[in-house]
């Protein structure tokens, strides 16, 4: 009881506060300590599960084509071009503008099997591309008769294709 009297006695002199507040507001520090705490991983734990996390990732998905820089065609038949049309996932999507070949495969929602763009894949699809057709007449490289702005047209796609894709080759006669 005397122990207990001089705790009472140490915590009203040196906080000047009644022993129920001082125990409030020492449990109430806890708390937010717990709290903040809680909101941090401890770096040892951290680095230990890195490594898992990353091995678990590439387990659950084998099925990903490797996302890898695009590789170079050369030259390619139009024929051969048609190989590259998404069909085969090993492959890349390959599309072309006037003669240039560029890789597709990023933009696998436009152009892959069931896309909206799909039936561009695998081609040259410049006189489609130029009267904005999806006439299959019109998935030819072959741009004769075009009128001006049809070839403006074809060329602001060109642009953009430029921009946002590689070139990975350019198409040759049979
Ligand atoms: C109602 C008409 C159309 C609508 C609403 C439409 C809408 C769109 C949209 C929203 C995109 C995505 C743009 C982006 O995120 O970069 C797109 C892309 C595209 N559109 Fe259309 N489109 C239409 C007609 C056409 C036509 C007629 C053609 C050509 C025949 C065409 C060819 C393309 C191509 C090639 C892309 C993909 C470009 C790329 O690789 O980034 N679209 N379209």
């Amino acid at each position: 009881m005397a122990l207990y009297t001089a705790l009472v006695d140490t915590i009203t002199t040196y906080s000047g506060l009644s022993p129920a507040a001082f125990f409030t507001i020492a449990a109430l520090m806890f708390v937010v300590y717990k709290t903040v705490c809680g909101m941090f991983v401890d770096p040892e734990d951290y680095d230990a599960k890195k490594p898992v996390a990353a091995t678990t990732t590439t387990a659950t998905l084998p099925e990903m084509p490797a996302v890898s820089e695009p590789v170079q065609m050369g030259d390619v038949t139009e024929e051969e071009l048609r190989a590259y049309d998404g069909s085969d996932p090993k492959k890349p999507l390959l599309m072309a503008i006037k003669g240039q070949i560029y890789d597709v495969s990023r933009s696998r929602m436009f152009y892959g099997p069931g896309g909206p763009y799909a039936i561009f894949a695998g081609r040259d699809a410049s006189r489609a591309l130029a009267l904005m057709s999806f006439d299959p007449q019109d998935l030819t490289g072959n741009i004769e008769g075009l009128s001006e702005s049809e070839l403006e047209v074809l060329q602001d796609w060109e642009l953009k294709f430029i921009e946002k894709y590689i070139k990975v080759g350019q198409i040759v006669p049979d």
